[in-house]
C-alpha cells in the first residue's frame, strides 16, 4: 500500500505517470465516470481549505465514488482529546481513502504508520503539500509543454509556504531548472531546503528581494500568500503581507510567454487587473487541480481503467 506524504514519495516516472493519466481524464472523462463506483474518499481537514477539500470531492464524485468527513478540527473528537492516530485507524474502517490536513508538520506522515488505508497528505502546516505540487506539475506541462529547462521564480513566503517546498523538492528532479527565489530576508525559503536540496543537488539558485530585478528572466512566476496563521506575532504579519503585489506595471518587462501561478487563496499578491491577461494561469491551475486528485486516487487505489 502507497500514502503521499513528501512529494518525493512519488518518483519521477510514478509522476510522470499521474500526469498522463490526468491528460488522459481531460480527454476521456466520461470513459471514468464509473471507475470508483462503490468506493469512499475521507477528507480529514482539521486545517480550512476551499480548494484541496472541494477538489478531492469534486475529483471522487466525478470518479463514481463517495465522501465523507469533516472540515475542521472542531467538527470532530480532535476537540475531545483524540489523537491523529486513533481517528484514522477508525476512519480506515469507513473509507477506503483518506486525505488529510493538519497544522502539525508531521501528523499526515504519523497518521500513515497505523493507516489501514492509504493516506494523502494534503498539507501539513508549514512543511509539505504534495497535491498542490502535482497539480503545479500538471499547470506547467499544460502551459509549458515541458518539466524540463526554464527558469522559475518562487515569490512571497518562502519560509511558511508549504507549496513552494513541495515544488521545489520536486522539480529538483528535472533538467535545467534555474530557481530564482524572491523574498524579504524575514521569509527566505528553511535552510535545509538550501543545504539539502539546492546545494546537495547542485542546483542553480538565487535569492533576491524585488521582482522587478528578475522579471526579464522568468518564464514562470509563482505568487504565493503570507502565511498569517504561521507567524507568531500579528505586527510582523502586518508589516510583511503586501510586500509584493503583481499588477500590470510590474509586468512591463517580462516574457511574453510567462505564465503567472499561484495556488490561491490570493490576498493581494496579484492584482485583479492581470485576471483575464492570458499568462494569468491560477484559475487553470485550480481547474488542474481536480484532474490531478482524480489520476492519484485512480493510482493510489490501484484501479485500472
Ligand atoms: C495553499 C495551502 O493550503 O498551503 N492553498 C492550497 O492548497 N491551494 C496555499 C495557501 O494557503 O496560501
Amino acid at each position: 500500500m502507497k500514502h503521499l506524504i513528501d512529494p518525493t514519495d512519488l518518483s519521477v516516472e510514478e509522476i510522470d505517470g499521474i500526469l498522463n493519466l490526468a491528460l488522459d481524464i481531460i480527454s476521456n472523462h466520461d470513459k471514468y465516470k464509473e471507475a470508483c463506483k462503490g468506493k469512499k474518499l475521507a477528507t480529514l481537514f482539521f486545517e480550512p481549505s476551499t480548494r484541496t477539500r472541494l477538489s478531492f470531492e469534486a475529483a471522487m464524485m466525478e470518479l463514481g465514488g463517495n465522501v465523507l468527513g469533516f472540515s475542521s478540527a472542531d467538527s470532530s473528537s480532535a476537540t475531545k482529546g483524540e489523537s491523529v492516530g486513533d481517528t484514522i485507524r477508525v476512519v480506515g474502517c469507513y473509507a477506503d481513502i483518506i486525505a488529510m490536513r493538519h497544522p502539525k508538520e508531521g501528523a499526515p506522515m504519523l497518521g500513515s504508520m497505523v493507516s489501514p488505508v492509504p493516506i494523502i497528505n494534503a498539507g501539513d502546516g508549514g512543511h509539505n503539500h504534495p497535491t498542490q505540487t502535482l497539480t503545479d506539475l500538471l499547470t506547467i506541462k499544460r502551459e509549458k509543454g515541458d518539466l524540463n529547462n526554464f527558469t522559475i521564480g518562487l515569490c512571497g513566503d518562502l519560509k511558511f509556504g508549504r507549496t513552494v517546498h513541495s515544488l521545489i523538492k520536486a522539480l529538483s528532479r528535472y533538467e535545467g531548472i534555474k530557481f530564482i527565489l524572491i523574498s524579504p530576508k524575514e521569509l527566505k525559503v528553511p535552510d535545509y531546503i538550501i543545504t539539502e536540496v539546492f546545494e546537495k543537488n547542485n542546483i542553480d539558485y538565487r535569492e533576491v528581494t524585488t521582482m522587478e530585478e528578475v522579471m526579464p528572466e522568468l518564464d514562470i512566476i509563482y505568487m504565493t500568500r503570507v502565511q498569517k496563521e504561521r507567524f507568531f506575532n500579528e505586527a510582523d504579519y502586518v508589516r510583511l503581507k503586501d510586500t509584493y503585489i503583481l499588477d500590470k506595471s510590474k509586468l512591463k518587462n517580462a516574457k511574453e510567454t510567462l505564465s503567472i501561478m499561484h495556488p490561491l487563496p490570493r490576498v493581494n499578491e496579484i492584482s485583479t487587473e492581470l485576471d483575464d491577461d492570458p499568462r494569468a494561469a491560477y484559475f487553470r491551475q485550480a481547474l488542474n487541480g481536480k484532474y490531478v486528485r482524480m489520476a492519484l486516487i485512480l493510482t493510489l487505489l490501484g484501479v485500472n481503467v
